[in-house]
């Protein structure tokens, strides 16, 4: 017992001062929450959670996974693609430009390294119809500039072939969703391109075209006006129908027949047009339109219809090309890069438009079939065939007010651009003759 009692005095000698009844009532005196801290070293242990939290934040732009996808001045970007072409994307000498941009706007405020989250805003951007011929060159630009996309499309002409090289890059997604139902989505901006653009997609079921035009349209509108994003409107010249004016321009309000086979796709555009003005009138929605007059490219459907690709498939193939007609119609062609930086100078711009994007170049049929043969096949024939109802007589861009607003013209000519295309295209053909096509 006396022993018992001797411990028992002793922790009260030994115990820190704090603990002493004297600074026991001493805190006791002070409010109930800083009584709370002062106990039992609380706030040593608080400092130092405040230290490591700092040094942590300090040094995480360095560890950030995500950095090391967004590409630096002397690296180029992570490219997710064993496919050449995309490499080839990448040293396109805007990206340089795109790159310092990016860096100056980083390293604006003097600091070496920012802390995630107060760097430069990325935009989350939504491209609808993003697997398909534009889609694929205008996603991978706002990849490589340093957003976030998001595609949806349902792959009725799209691939999922042509962004395969983005699966697992942090910064992309995919989903499969078509348009013509509301979806909800967080972004900044929207790119509506989601809609068959050859006659031979657009005819396959002309009502789902106009669904496609019209509700697609309004779903998008619908989704920019609640989530405040901006929404950019891929019309085309086929709004000018068979036109009475040379060339076209944007204050020309067409000459289309309401009842045609191709008016599914001529109407639903003039309507989607109409749509995106009254949601800008009346909701205030920030809405860009762009139409696009006829663009050729790398990826465009082997078989589409449209005219370049088909002489292209054709010359390949050693068929004759199908001119339909007597081949003096008209049209002009643009590269579908050309395209793409259109589309972001006008999202980026301040103007509404509509803009026409297109390549004011000028061939007829024959002349552009003879341009084929010379890149292609010299001994390449031609074979005339019945025209197709309401095919335009002529079509040639008015570019001015696009220069003029939106200091944007295409660069690269036909004869620059065909050869460009060639090579996928003898590839594809290449591979469905092995079988292995798409
Ligand atoms: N390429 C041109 O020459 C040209 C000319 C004028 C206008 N445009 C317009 O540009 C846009 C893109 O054209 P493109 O040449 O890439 O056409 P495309 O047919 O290659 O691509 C269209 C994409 O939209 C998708 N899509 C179609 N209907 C959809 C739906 N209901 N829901 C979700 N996705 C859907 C397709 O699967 C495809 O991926 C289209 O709106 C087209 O009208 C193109």
């Amino acid at each position: 017992m006396k022993q018992l009692h001797k411990q028992s005095t002793m922790p009260i000698s030994h115990t820190p001062k704090l603990y002493s009844p004297k600074s026991q009532k001493h805190i006791r005196s002070l409010p109930r929450s800083l009584t709370y801290l002062l106990r039992e070293q609380r706030l040593l242990f608080i400092f130092v959670g405040v230290l490591i939290g700092s040094i942590f934040f300090l040094l995480q732009p360095s560890v950030n996974p995500l950095s090391s996808a967004t590409p630096s001045a002397d690296q180029p970007p992570r490219i997710f693609s064993a496919n050449r072409e995309s490499s080839v994307r990448y040293q396109d000498p805007n990206y340089e430009h795109n790159l310092g941009t990016r860096n100056n706007y980083r390293y604006a405020s003097g600091v070496g390294r920012i802390p995630v989250g107060i760097g430069r805003k990325r935009n989350r951007i939504v491209v609808t119809g993003g697997a398909g011929f534009v889609g694929f060159d205008l996603v991978d630009k706002l990849i490589a500039r340093g957003d976030d996309v998001i595609v949806v499309d349902n792959f009725f002409t799209g691939r999922k072939d042509n962004l395969v090289h983005l699966f697992g890059n942090p910064r992309f997604e995919l989903i499969r969703h078509d348009v013509v139902e509301p979806i909800l989505l967080e972004v900044d901006q929207i790119y509506h391109l989601a809609c068959p653009a050859s006659p031979v997609h657009y005819k396959y079921n002309p009502v789902k075209t106009i669904k496609t035009n019209v509700m697609g349209t309004l779903n998008m509108l619908g989704l920019a006006k609640r989530i405040g994003a901006k929404f950019l409107l891929t019309s085309t010249s086929e709004v000018y129908g068979d036109p009475l004016e040379h060339p076209q321009k944007e204050t020309y309000w067409g000459h289309v027949n309401p009842i045609g086979v191709r008016s599914c796709y001529d109407e639903g555009k003039r309507t989607a047009e109409t749509l995106t003005m009254d949601y800008h009138r009346g909701a205030g929605v920030e809405v860009r339109i762009a139409r696009i007059f006829n663009t050729y490219g790398p990826r465009m459907c082997l078989d589409d219809g449209r005219v370049v690709s088909n002489f292209v498939s054709q010359a390949i193939r050693k068929q004759p090309m199908s001119v339909y007609g007597d081949g003096k119609q008209t049209r002009s062609f643009q590269y579908v890069s050309d395209l793409v930086d259109g589309l972001v100078a006008l999202m980026e711009g301040e103007h509404v438009g509509p803009f026409n994007l297109g390549n004011p170049g000028e061939f007829t049929m024959l002349e552009l079939a003879e341009v084929v043969k010379e890149t292609i096949d010299p001994s390449a024939t031609i074979e005339f065939k019945p025209n197709t109802d309401d095919d335009p007589h002529k079509r040639k861009p008015d570019i001015s007010k696009a220069k003029e607003l939106l200091n944007w013209e295409p660069k690269i000519s036909l004869r620059e651009g065909l050869p460009l295309m060639v090579n996928d295209f003898r590839n594809r053909i290449l591979n469905e003759d092995e079988g292995k096509g798409n």
